[in-house]
């Protein structure tokens, strides 16, 4: 009897279906297993190294990450948008395990956030948000609420001036134009300002959240304006270029102007100990632990709260000097 062996054609056929087979068990993406090390790989688009902050939280991610064992792809974006949206992009084509990025602005996500939705990779907002309004396109939000930070600096300011019969003239330094921080601080601090007519923002500008920023347009208010009571900075790197300049315009800071800003970072908190400065509210960026711990849920495919808020809080100059042995950043 004569057997019939399997054409060419078909042994072709089955060796290409049981290729297919073995390499849909191995892969790493779709299915959202881990890397063939084992490890998750986390790909993280990090805004800049714009202040004293942001290093603290850059260190923060990287030893977390560390710590927890990942496989950290980092990417400095420089502040630009585009630069954070080719970094997902990349991520994206790696097809890394999770993504986690702190966006430079809030607007003109959408388009990017789909195109990891699409592709199945869970994404993390981290320290600022988007103002998508399609929550499904991330997982959850661990940050600050930064008009809280905004509202605490005007409350202090409120009860500094109740004595105030005259005008109290405030110039305020803004953060990046249009990111979270800036928005939202800037308008949790004339919404806390509001309650004494007597405070009033006579002028207000981006300073970027830099040193340099912030000296050059403080020199700029100090020209244009005579009487400067106030200066609230949305950040403490900000505050302290704006010391030069009011230093070199024959002011004393802290006495002439009183100087409010955010974040209390070490060298912040210096100021203020030294009575360079008068109030710090909080924000901290020690966010990475916190941070991996969700990438690990969602990795995992378990449910995580929506949005996760920073404790933080406020220091005077007496509380500055008390706290500043201890200061980790
Ligand atoms: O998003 C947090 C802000 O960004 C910090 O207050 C500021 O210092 C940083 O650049």
């Amino acid at each position: 009897m004569r057997t019939h062996l399997p054409s060419r054609k078909v042994i072709a056929v089955l060796t290409a279906a049981l290729l297919a087979t073995g390499m849909a068990a191995c892969g790493n993406s779709d299915t959202g297993d881990k890397g063939d090390d084992g490890k998750i790989t986390l790909g993280f688009s990090q805004v800049g190294a714009e202040s004293g902050w942001r290093t603290a939280n850059t260190t923060s991610i990287k030893e977390a990450a560390a710590a927890a064992g990942f496989d950290l792809k980092f990417d400095d974006a420089q502040q630009k948008q585009e630069n954070q949206i080719k970094a997902i992009r990349n991520f994206i084509q790696q097809k890394v395990d999770v993504i986690a990025f702190s966006p430079v602005v809030e607007s003109g996500w959408d388009t990017v956030l789909k195109e990891a939705k699409d592709a199945k990779i869970p994404v993390i907002l981290t320290d600022r948000s988007v103002d998508s309004a399609d929550k499904s396109l991330y997982k959850t939000f661990l940050g600050s609420d930064f008009v809280k930070e905004g509202r605490l600096a005007g409350e202090w300011l409120v009860e500094q001036k109740k004595a105030a019969t005259g005008p109290v003239n405030i110039v305020e330094l803004q953060g990046t134009t249009g990111s979270a921080p800036a928005n939202d601080r800037k308008k949790g601090f004339a919404e806390a300002i509001a309650a004494n007519p007597n405070l009033k923002i006579i002028a207000s500008q981006s300073g970027d959240f830099t040193r340099a920023g912030g000296k050059q347009v403080m020199e700029q208010f100090l020209k244009a304006n005579p009487k400067i009571d106030v200066l609230f900075a949305h950040n403490d790197d900000m505050g302290l270029g704006a010391l030069e300049a009011i230093t070199a315009a024959g002011k004393v800071p802290g006495k002439d102007i009183t100087i409010i800003t955010v974040d209390a970072v070490k060298d912040g908190m210096q100021a203020l100990a030294d009575g360079k400065f008068n109030f710090i509210a909080e924000c901290s960026p020690l966010l990475g632990p916190q941070l991996m711990d969700l990438v690990k849920k969602v990795q995992n495919g378990e449910e995580v709260p929506a949005r996760i808020e920073t404790q933080e809080t406020t220091f005077t100059q007496e509380q500055a000097k008390e706290a500043l042995p201890n200061r980790k950043y």
